[in-house]
């Protein structure tokens, strides 16, 4: 167990955003991409990374490797976890991938409500009993940090679930985390969840285990959940950073960690070791990488969740901020100094800048982007943090994408006239292909002819564009979704972003760096299934 003597008010903190937020329909990250958040998720202060689930790709076992082998070798490092359903290849798996780390976890799973063992699993309690005996006990001899989920816990048969909880902790289990896995609990309900757990099963109170909570947003009530269950007993939050997630999300990091701080004599003193001045940047980076936006009225970390509008409030917040204000925005990190660069900055300051907005690029990521900056900065006098971030996105999103890249785009448009796209790409042996083709839009056009180049059968199915900056040299940064579809039939979405001062290269890039992911993960997929 790797928290031993904990404080009895400290509550720790288990980001799952690489593993149930990556879930997220579109949100697919890749390898460098995982690396930047879990590094920049280890600044923050989070006490454990759910890094992956290494058996579901060769990619995602990659992830949580190399996430165990830097982040997890760092000085006082989070504990790096990796999912794995109960049986022993996939804990065999998670061990492998997160053996690297100075604090390894695996965290295994079983479904426990009749509706699941039925349904899904089709097996009897008493079967269900024994498998998390024997799967619980089998993770226990690699790994001496456990954690057993009862899936789908919030519909479950609580006096059942006392009894499969004791059977994990008799086996060896440190945390029992407790999944709302269809967000259909009600605060009130969790909590006494929690609190009949805390009193049943035996080994919590006497501090040998440590109870979790996990819940899910699905009638927007994942935070509050939360809360309740840390006030039963639970002392360890599972949470991504935006409440990103599957289907309505998850927990959001943000909102849990600002309650506990705000209202901490209504939580009874609780407190997270999360230095909140990191919340906003790593909201950001997070955002941008899975490009999923934050809606402006999210709470702590949403563009307006510091603006006030209404004159009134603007009067109150001039004489003192405290009439309107329960938070300070510079304590969740939004920032005071949005220095700007421009064509006459250096490298190091470039690099400077780099590390204070939370990343950690090798020296060949560094030249990348101070080349791309230069670049900007022939386009644009001042470049601020937000165009920087932009611009790393990008180029990101290229990294381990490169199946065909974007070599020339033309395209004519005018009232009156069939949009035409004209598109030249180059393949991952360096051959060029060029087409051209039409559409009802600029953008239809080059999207069409970029499924005529690389023969992906795919559809545009969300398109975002949103000027970084203001001004005339703005950069725009273009965010869509594809729906691909397999040759059995079977739908996909993927997602792409791109930035660039011109909207229709953007768009182009956006799209193509979405049909690179398409067509890597279907012909993955179509390679198993020939295997
Ligand atoms: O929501 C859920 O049930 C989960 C478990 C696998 C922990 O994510
Ligand atoms: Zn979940």
């Amino acid at each position: 167990m790797h928290f031993k003597n904990l404080d009895p008010k400290r509550v720790l903190i288990f980001d799952t955003t690489l593993r149930d937020g990556e879930q997220s329909p579109g949100a697919t990250l890749n390898l460098a991409e995982k690396l930047e958040i879990a590094r920049q998720l280890a600044r923050l202060g989070v006490d454990i990374i759910e890094a992956g689930f290494a058996i579901a790709s060769p990619g995602d076992f990659e992830a949580v490797s190399k996430i165990a082998q830097e982040v997890g070798q760092l000085d006082n490092p989070p504990v790096i976890a990796s999912l794995a359903r109960a049986n022993k290849k996939d804990i065999d798996a998670a061990w492998a991938a997160v053996q690297w780390a100075k604090r390894p976890r695996i965290h295994t799973f079983l479904a426990t409500s009749d509706i699941h063992l039925q349904y899904k699993l089709r097996i009897s309690r008493s079967e269900c009993i024994e498998q998390v005996g024997e799967m619980v006990s089998y993770a226990r001899s690699l790994c001496e940090d456990v954690e057993f989920s009862p899936e789908d816990a919030g519909r479950s048969d609580p006096e059942f679930l006392w009894e499969v909880l004791k059977v994990a902790v008799e086996a060896g289990a440190t945390t029992l985390n407790i999944p709302d896995t269809v967000g259909y609990c009600t605060p009130q309900e969790y909590g006494q969840l929690i609190a009949g757990i805390v009193e049943h099963v035996p080994g919590i109170k006497e501090g040998k285990v440590i109870v979790s909570v996990h819940c899910h947003n699905d009638l927007g009530m994942a935070t509050a959940n939360t809360l309740a269950g840390l006030m039963a007993g639970a002392r360890q939050a599972e949470v991504t950073i935006n409440g990103i997630g599957e289907r309505a999300g998850n927990t959001s990091l943000e909102e849990v960690v600002m309650a506990l701080k705000t209202r901490s004599q209504f939580f009874g003193g609780l407190y997270t070791n999360i230095d909140t001045t990191q919340l906003v940047r790593t909201s950001k980076m997070v955002s941008s990488l899975t490009s999923i936006p934050v809606q402006p009225n999210k709470a702590i970390v949403g563009a307006n969740a510091f603006a006030h509008e209404a004159g009134i409030h603007q009067d109150g917040m001039l004489k003192n901020p405290l009439t309107y204000e329960i938070m300070r925005p510079e304590d969740v990190g939004w920032n005071s100094t949005n220095l700007v660069l421009g064509k006459h900055s250096g490298r190091h300051a470039f690099a400077e800048r780099l590390k204070q907005m939370g990343y950690d690029l090798t020296r060949e990521e560094l030249e990348k982007a101070f080349e791309r900056f230069k670049v900007l900065c022939d386009k644009k006098k001042v470049v601020s943090d937000a165009d920087i971030e932009a611009l790393l996105t990008d180029q990101f999103e290229t990294l381990g994408n490169d199946l065909f890249q974007l070599d020339e785009l033309q395209v004519a448009t005018g009232t009156g006239s069939t949009p035409v796209a004209s598109v030249r790409l180059i393949d991952a042996e360096g051959e060029p292909h060029q087409d051209a083709a039409v559409g009802n839009g600029p953008v239809n056009a080059v999207c069409n002819c970029i499924n005529r180049i690389t023969g992906a059968n795919a559809k545009l199915v969300e398109f975002h564009v949103h000027a970084v900056t203001e001004g005339i040299d703005a950069i725009a940064n273009v965010t869509i979704r594809v729906e691909m579809t397999d040759a059995e039939g079977k739908k996909y979405i993927f997602s792409g972003r791109s930035a660039d001062t011109d909207t229709l290269v953007a768009s182009g890039k956006a799209y193509l760096a979405a049909i690179n992911k398409g067509l890597r993960r279907l012909r993955r997929a179509q390679g198993q299934a020939a295997a």
